[in-house]
Formats: structure tokens, sequence, C-alpha cells
């Protein structure tokens, strides 16, 4: 069985989320179980040059995208074991950033026709094309358009995995014919509510849809949660089904992580305590044995910074510690700044993405908030409970299939289940009181080490995935 993994970031080429983790760590556990697996993305301006060294220049093809013919060069690297192709042209990605700029959408129409494109000329012909979010999913709907006839193609089939339903890829109709290359007869494909939707055209001609949790296949299907696609997905619900993500154990180890301060293991855990005393000086938060609790995260609201900006001063008369890490909307910006101004005993803010510090801040962390909205699978909390950093969570998509609350002596984390501030507020209590209890809190602490997160699982459940799809 031969998968080819079309994505639009992959660690350690580029990253932006956590898609560029599921990327770099999937096809890695199925080739270790025997699974064909490469990884196609375009290769970016961002792709630092020591990975540049590792590639090779295989050939270039010209890929049309609608009326236009486009170089783009066909690059190799060898990483861990996997195959990563790397797609050029430098119009299209030698730019700043993965997203976000005017054209997008024809840059990834030029990348998901390329990588059908270049099939002919690799020594690889996939039976399976794994896309994902919508920069891929005009893939199926170019494979069934346009090159069906062909013997190479004929038998290829798609799966198409949904990170985040939130984005999708609309734009205007005027895109159809001048981008896309589609006619008036086939735009019904990709248009959807008034406009073009390229991820309800990946949903409709995949050959099965996936999503990255067993909650948050089900919450797609309802008006709350699937940002106006749960009309397509309900008739289409047989070829939907969720599958948790894993994390990547080797590059979430305590024991060998060299971005954190002191290694540590759940039978050795006077690391951690280390990890938390130098995170403190780092911060310059006072070294105190208080509950430190950590948020990673983009400050966005659906991942929940509405709960947490309503109630945090509320959550400050406490005797504990927070420090946050990530960036996004101003207005939780500003508002985090603030708080770190006016509280610099308690709260410390860092702007931006910086893995490393987020690597201290799992393991030097007692506490982990994650209240979000909406959570397709999410991956801070399992790395979270991979450092013995004990997960606040709101039981949504992911969270609600890898937290359990601890009330019942059982659990891994602490569990609210309304998007309601004060249910966030009352879980904090909770988890802090479950702190001023060592011995108890050291079993809980040990009861998250040891739950099983990595991929080995997960992989499992794509194999079956696959296999019925050939079968
Ligand atoms: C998106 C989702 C996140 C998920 C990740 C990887 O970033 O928001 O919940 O874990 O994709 O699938």
């Amino acid at each position: 069985m031969k998968v080819l993994f079309a994505t639009s970031e992959a660690y350690p080429f580029a990253m932006s989320g956590g898609l560029a983790d599921v990327s770099g760590a999937l096809p890695k556990a199925l080739r270790r179980r025997m699974v064909g697996c490469r990884i196609v993305m375009p290769l970016y301006s961002c792709v630092p040059d020591d990975l540049r060294a590792k590639m090779n220049f295989i050939t270039s093809v010209t890929v049309p995208v609608s009326w236009r013919r486009q170089y783009c060069g066909i690059f190799e690297a060898h990483l861990n074991g996997v195959i990563y192709y790397l797609l050029d042209n430098q119009y299209y990605f030698k730019r700043e950033g993965l997203y976000g700029h005017y054209d997008d959408a024809e840059r990834f129409a030029f990348f998901s026709r390329a990588v059908l494109e270049i099939l002919p000329h690799l020594d690889y012909k996939p039976d399976i094309i794994h896309c994902n979010d919508w920069q891929t999913a005009m893939v199926p709907v170019y494979l069934n358009l346009f090159y069906r006839h062909d013997p190479l193609y004929s038998g290829i089939k798609t799966v198409f995995t949904i990170h985040n339903i939130e984005y999708q890829g609309k734009y205007g109709h005027e895109l159809t014919g001048d981008v896309l290359g589609l006619s008036d007869q086939q735009e019904s494909l990709i248009s959807y509510d008034g406009c073009v939707n390229l991820m309800k055209g990946g949903i409709q001609c995949a050959d099965r849809v996936t999503t990255v949790s067993p909650t948050y296949a089900k919450e797609i299907l309802t008006e709350y949660y699937s940002h106006g696609l749960d009309r397509i997905l309900k008739p289409l619900s047989d070829k939907l089904c969720g599958i948790v993500n894993g994390i990547d154990y080797e590059v979430y180890d305590p024991s060998s992580d060299p971005a954190i301060f002191a290694p540590f293991s759940s039978a050795d855990l006077s690391g951690k305590a280390v990890n938390k005393e130098k995170l403190q000086d780092m911060l310059g938060l006072p070294r105190r044995e208080v509950p430190l609790i950590g948020i990673v995260s983009r400050l966005v609201s659906h991942k929940g910074f509405d709960l947490v900006k309503c109630v945090f001063e509320d959550m400050l008369k406490a005797d504990l510690q927070v420090v946050i890490l990530g960036s996004g909307q101003w207005e939780f910006e500003t508002f985090f700044y603030q708080m770190a101004q006016q509280y610099p005993e308690k709260v410390a803010l860092r702007l931006g993405f910086l893995p490393d510090l987020a690597h201290k801040i799992y393991a030097g962390a007692d506490l982990f908030l994650m209240p979000s909205k909406s959570e397709p699978c999410g991956l801070s909390q399992m790395v979270a409970l991979r450092y013995g950093t004990i997960p606040i969570v709101r039981q949504t998509g992911g969270l609600n299939d890898t937290i359990r609350d601890s009330g019942d002596g059982q659990g891994n984390g602490f569990t609210f289940e309304n998007y309601n501030a004060h249910d966030m507020l009352h879980a904090v209590w909770r988890a802090i009181g479950g702190y001023s209890d060592q011995a108890g809190w050291n079993i809980l602490v040990q009861r998250a080490m040891a739950c099983d997160n990595s991929w080995n699982r997960s992989a499992g459940a794509y194999i079956r995935l696959y296999k019925s799809l050939l079968s």
C-alpha cells in the first residue's frame, strides 16, 4: 500500500500549527508499520538552509492553473526514513509566511494541481492520496474531473482530512474559471452558500472524509460547530469518521528534550521541579511553591479566551501564577499585556510562536489551561500530559476524547462542559484544590504521564481506513 500525504505544512520544513505536527509524525508512524507514505508540500522560502541542503532536484513540470502554464520544480528530501517532495514555484511560494496572501486560492489551486501533475515523474505510484484541509481540497476535485481517464490515475483513492472546519477556502465565483479552471457545469462541485468553497469540493469528491477526533466528527454535523458545512456533511456522514491525532513521542520526550532545563521521567520527577524554578526565573516570576498555570495557544476567541478574559482577575485572587505564550487577536494580546503589567508577580506574557519556550512551559508548569470553544483535536493537552502537566479543558472535540476529569479518581485532568466563564473558573478552583494535596497530586501526575497518546494507536486506525478503501 502506498500513500501520498498532501499537505500545506509539515514539521520540520514549514509550520504554523498542529497540521505541521500531524504531517511530520503520521507518515513516520505509518512507515514504522511498513506502510509506504511520502509527503508532498510546497517549497516555501521559510524552509531552513540545513533542510534545503538535504534536497535533490528531480525534474520540473508544467502545471496548468486555468489558462496559465506554471513552472513546478520537484525536489526530494529524505528525513527520518520518510521521503518528502517539495514543490517549487518562487512566484507562488517565495513569500513571507505560509498563508494570508491575496492570491491564496491561486497558490493552492496550483499546488493541488501540481500534486497530480508530478505523479508520472515520480518513482512512486500512490494507491491513496491523503489530502488535508482546504489548501489541498482541490486534489480530489481535479482528480475526478481531469485525470480519471488515464490508467495511472484511474484507481487512485482519496482521503480528505478536516483539521479545522472553520477555514474552508471561501472565495467569490469569479475565481471558478479564471483561477480554478472549472467550467460553469463543473462549478456546482465547489459552489456552496453563494460562493466558491474549496473544502466543500474536497468533502464531496473524496472517497473518505475524516476529521481529527471522534467527538469533533459528531460536532461538525451540527450547526453550532460546522461553520455552515453540516448541510453538506450530514447526507455524506457514511463516509465521515473521526480519528484522534497522536503526538510525536520523539519530539516531545521529557527524558531527552534538548529545549527543557532538566530531563525528567515519571520514575524521577525531580527534574520537573527544576524546570519550574528555572522557568519562573526566566519569566521574572518569583520562585514560589504556588501552582503555575501554563497557556500556549493562538490568542483567538475560539480557543476560549473570552472566558479567560472574563474571569481572569477573579482567578488571580488565588495564590497562583500564570504564563501565557502566543499571539493573535489584538483584544487578547493587549488584555494579557495589561494583566502582566498590573500583576508582575503573578502573570508573565510572551507574544509570538516560540517552540523552544513552549517546551519549557509544558515541562515547567503544573497545570495547562485550554478552555476552547471548539477544538478539532488539540495537541497541546497531550503534550502537557506527557510532561506531567495537568490539563484543564472544556469537553469539546479532541479535548473530550483525550482528557477525563479526575473527580472520579481515574482521570487525567479537570474538565467543564458548558462554554461558560464561571464553569471554567470552577474547574480551575478544583485543580488548585487538588494541587494543595501533594500526595494526591503526584498520583495524578503519574496517571497523566502514563497515558499513551503516541501515534502508534492512531496510525493503526488510518491503516484500517486505507485498507477498507482498497479492498
Ligand atoms: C488544527 C486544529 C487542532 C488539531 C490540529 C491537527 O490546528 O485546530 O485542534 O489538533 O489541526 O489536526
